[in-house]
């Protein structure tokens, strides 16, 4: 019997965890968000929405809660309010003027403070000078710039006149952003000179002006001056100095739809043209301010905000600008990395601003691991009370280390699911409520129905796994694609009928808590068992000389997948002729010897896209001696050379 019903597990569920870690009592107590909530929701989700909603200042209430034409949903039907409204002026006329909305810090250590009151001259003005350059109403803009406050500024200044953004991150290539411009048909690119990076000025604008060469629908494109370097200009540019410093600092917001579109966002996605993610207006600040307040216990009058992704991602959408903009947060905003000038940079920022919220991801978090214990032990941190990870599984042992290493063990972690698609998060813990596992995303937030279904869409038992799905829409949904409806029932509704499919393998814990284990295309064939790509990583990410591990399936004529591991050590750690077997052995130890790899390489490096997720799809072509695919979307193309050279070295045995 056992063997047959484990070959028809969906995904197989290896990794034993018992740490626990029990909200702290004083947050507990005081906590913006308590159990009852879940209790409510369950009662009555659309409710449970509509008093999210109420958070928000609507010029006009909506008149249906949800109108459901599966797969197509429109929230707040009739509704109207103007985000940068909510996001900017309701604070100032609330008294909260003086109040600062970003403390931004430049890499080259120059900062600006950007109160409320400020934020509503510097957008008004902006809103200005677009409705100048001819920008209406639905038209859309293509922003890339650098992580200066004029970033956030575009953003809300083209909220407020009902224009859709299209925000593409700085380091994409003039390729990349010409087809993102061209799909949306944007009017105008709002860009700067450049940004600092690495402790240099690096050109924005050079791609700009490539990506734009003989593209008709650009009509102008708007330059910030940050760096002061060179650039050329064309007939259509426009200095921001110029157009928008002149405008008056009075704009007066309109209420727009509730179902009106707020931006598109690309999704690289694996495979064919980027996937444009359409978000629109009511229910995605609902959704992206409720859970802001709900996730990090955000106290808008003490807490000091930090996410450190960059705007041009989901992220830096929803917990940088809208969430913690509609909560009347104070926020920083670094422009640069984190090893600039010294690998101490984040800790300092934290010191300096008595950071209590820290939101990051585990690409991030192991980095630091990699870097070793001593960098952060430097720094006051003890204004910290809240930590958030997002972007990938975070590895147990990364978990843990973040808590103690960044959090001086008294800090909640929480671990927080969601995609560009689903525009908030979905699946966290709650600081103030959940007792943590380490590794967990854990439940569904209130008011999200989320499942783990196996291939024929019933519901895995408690210590199953199969696939993640969503089987109610939420508020922050995606809408569409931009342009293709087809495209978008075909990718996230086909596969389950009538399930949003997310793309990701979860398993249930024995207690019903959710883990994810990774996209489904990543998942490993051996010997008959499907295995979670993440499970091994955690399996050697919990050996104490490593700090990142990467695994692929490569054939195999007996197992048909066979595991290989791509390793990084930790910062002291050395080689030693028997780490490969000791690994190995660790692995087997701690899942089972079906989880045994058959190879591991030490590298330095890891391939990855320029948002921090490890492209298996790189290391598959490594471990299975094929020449190297495509390698447009990694952030840094000398990494697969690095690791080529390490192939001769390659440790198997057995
Ligand atoms: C994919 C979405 C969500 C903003 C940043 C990424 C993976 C994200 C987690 C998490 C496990 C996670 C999933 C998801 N992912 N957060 N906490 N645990 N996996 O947005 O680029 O659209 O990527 O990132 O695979 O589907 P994105």
């Amino acid at each position: 019997m056992a063997p047959e019903r484990e070959t028809q597990e969906t995904l197989s569920n290896l990794l034993r965890e018992d740490r626990r870690f029990e909200p702290p009592a004083d947050l507990a107590a005081a906590a913006n968000v308590t159990a009852e909530a879940y209790e409510e929701a369950a009662r009555d989700r659309l409710g449970f929405w509509e008093r999210a909603a109420e958070r928000l200042t609507w010029a006009q209430r909506w008149d249906t809660t949800l109108d459901w034409q599966p797969p197509f949903a429109k929230w707040f039907v009739n509704g109207k309010l103007n985000v940068a409204y909510n996001c900017v002026d309701r604070h100032v006329e609330a008294g909260n003027g003086d109040k600062v909305a970003y403390h931004w810090e430049g890499e080259p250590g120059d900062s600006r403070t950007i109160t409320y009151a400020d934020l509503q001259k510097e957008v008004s003005k902006a809103a200005n000078a677009l409705t100048e350059l001819g920008v209406g109403k639905g038209d859309r803009v293509a922003i890339y710039m650098p992580m200066i406050p004029e970033l956030p500024v575009s953003l809300l200044a083209c909220a407020r006149i009902g224009a859709i953004h299209s925000v593409v991150f700085g380091g994409f290539s003039a390729t990349a952003l010409r087809s993102r411009i061209d799909d949306a048909d944007a009017k105008l690119v709002i860009t700067a000179d450049g940004g600092y990076r690495r402790g240099a000025p690096s050109a924005l604008k050079p791609t700009v002006d490539e990506a734009v060469k003989d593209c008709e629908s650009v009509e102008h494109v708007l330059v910030v001056r940050r760096t002061g370097q060179d650039v050329e200009q064309n007939e259509r540019d426009v200095w921001w100095h110029d157009v928008v410093e002149r405008q008056s600092d009075q704009h007066t917001p309109e209420p727009h739809d509730a179902e009106d579109p707020l931006y598109i966002l690309y999704t690289s996605g694996t495979t064919g043209k980027p996937k444009g993610i359409l978000h629109t207006t009511g229910g995605y600040l609902t959704q992206a301010s409720w859970t802001h307040h709900a996730v990090f216990d955000l106290k808008p009058e003490t807490d000091i905000y930090w996410c450190t992704a960059d705007i041009g991602w989901v992220t830096g959408h929803s917990y940088i600008v809208y969430g913690p903009l509609a909560n009347g947060a104070t926020s920083v905003i670094y422009e640069g990395t984190p090893d600039t000038p010294h690998r101490g940079r984040f800790w300092e920022i934290v010191q300096k601003y008595k950071v209590t919220i820290l939101y990051t991801a585990p690409t991030a978090i192991r980095t630091f691991m990699k870097w070793g214990d001593d960098i952060p032990a430097k720094f006051d941190m003890s204004s910290l009370r809240v930590l958030g990870s997002v972007g990938e599984p975070i590895n147990p042992e990364a978990y843990v280390w973040y808590r103690q290493h960044i959090g001086a063990g008294r800090t909640p972690v929480v671990d927080t699911w969601w995609q560009t698609e689903t525009g908030a998060i979905m699946i966290s813990p709650l600081p103030g409520i959940t007792a943590a596992k380490p590794g967990a995303a854990m439940q569904p937030l209130p008011g999200i129905v989320a499942d783990v279904i196996d291939d024929q869409a019933q519901s895995v038992p408690n210590g199953g796994g199969g696939f993640l799905v969503v089987r109610e829409p939420w508020p922050s949904m995606l809408r569409t694609i931009w342009g293709d409806d087809q495209r978008y029932i075909d990718t996230y509704w086909s596969r389950f009928d009538g399930f949003y499919f997310p793309g990701d393998g979860a398993k249930k814990d024995e207690d019903g808590d959710l883990w994810l284990l990774g996209r489904v295309d990543d998942v490993m064939l051996v010997s008959g068992h499907n295995i979670s790509t993440t499970e091994v990583e955690s399996a050697l990410v919990s050996h104490p000389k490593v700090a990142e591990a990467a695994v692929v399936g490569a054939t195999d004529p007996v197992t048909t997948q066979a595991i290989v591991s791509f390793v990084i050590l930790r910062g002291a750690a050395d080689e030693g002729a028997d780490i490969a077997k000791e690994l190995r052995d660790h692995v087997a130890k701690t899942l089972g010897p079906i989880a045994k790899p058959r190879q591991i390489l030490i590298v330095p490096e890891l391939p990855k896209t320029r948002s921090g997720k490890i492209m298996r799809r790189l290391l598959r072509d490594v471990a299975e001696n094929r020449s190297i695919g495509d390698v447009t979307t990694l952030a840094d193309s000398s990494v697969m050379n690095l690791i080529a050279e390490k192939l001769p070295s390659a440790a198997s045995e057995d």
